[in-house]
């Protein structure tokens, strides 16, 4: 990293991978919960849908951008121009669909887009960047220059084994060893912490990096109910535990 580069690091807000193994854990709408509660606290949140086969941001937000990332790398925007405020507090870099997300990954290098963004990052007290779930091209493409990953995993045994898998091949083959965990969608805090361990240990004894738990969510129905009323479940159940819970994660991010 050059050292304008650096001195950007000192004045810019945390950029943090919201990461995962396994689809449907769990990380679009904990990243939109979790920055609608830092926003509600007079944080600045950006969030980047960096989910390039689903652009699901803007759809959980019911907004329809008029501009996306998919103008930026045509080069007919600035990442800048493709910012939209929405009525939570936080602001988007909407993603978009499509199926060809690697030469559109291997764009965003190209074209200064992450340049642009720690630029932006200055910004903001948070970037969160919402990316897709396994070991492909995208995570990496943002892993590199995030502050950490926060891999969020579930108590299901498959979800707990692909996020290894991600730790893993981030530092075998990357050498990237600033991963954080979450624990979504626990039955009990003792479900939660007991998953964590058993991610722990298998990324301490064979990978030799610590991993911190972040936090941990636990299953709720109220979270299902708040996306059929259309709303986040810290708006929507402000008074509830599960509304706590998520606020807990966001402090510690
Ligand atoms: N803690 C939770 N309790 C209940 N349902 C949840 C919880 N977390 C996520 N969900 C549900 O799981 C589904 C997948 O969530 P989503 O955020 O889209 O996952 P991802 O972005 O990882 O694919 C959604 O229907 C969401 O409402
Ligand atoms: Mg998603």
């Amino acid at each position: 990293m050059s050292q304008n580069q650096l001195n950007l690091k000192q004045n810019r807000g945390k950029i943090i991978a919201i990461a995962s193994g396994k689809g449907g854990v769990g990380k679009t709408s904990l990243t939109l919960n979790m920055s609608r509660t830092l926003a509600k606290q007079g944080k600045k949140v950006l969030i980047l849908d960096g989910d390039l086969g689903l652009g699901n941001v803007d759809v959980q937000l019911g907004l329809t951008p008029s501009k996306d990332l998919s103008h930026v790398i045509a080069g007919s925007a600035k990442l800048q121009d493709v910012i939209m405020k929405t009525p939570l507090g936080f602001d988007i870099i909407p993603g978009r669909s499509g199926s060809d997300t690697l030469p559109f990954l291997t764009n965003i290098e190209r074209h200064n887009v992450v340049k642009e963004l720690l630029e932006i990052a200055q910004n903001y007290d948070y970037i969160l960047l919402d990316i897709a779930a396994g070991v492909g091209d995208e995570i990496l493409v943002f892993a590199r220059f995030a502050d950490y990953t926060a891999l969020i995993a579930t108590p299901d045994p498959s979800s707990i084994t692909d996020a290894y898998a991600v730790i893993k091949m981030l530092k075998l083959r990357h050498d990237i060893t600033n991963c954080k965990i979450i624990i979504n969608q626990a039955t009990s805090e003792v479900d939660a912490l007991r998953t964590y361990e058993k991610l722990k240990i298998a990324t301490d004894r064979f990978l030799q990096i610590d991993t911190p738990l972040v936090g941990y969510v636990t299953q709720d129905t109220n979270y299902m109910q708040a996306v059929r009323m259309q709303k986040l479940t810290v708006d929507a159940f402000a008074h509830l535990n599960i509304a706590r819970l998520i606020e807990n994660v966001a402090s510690k991010l």
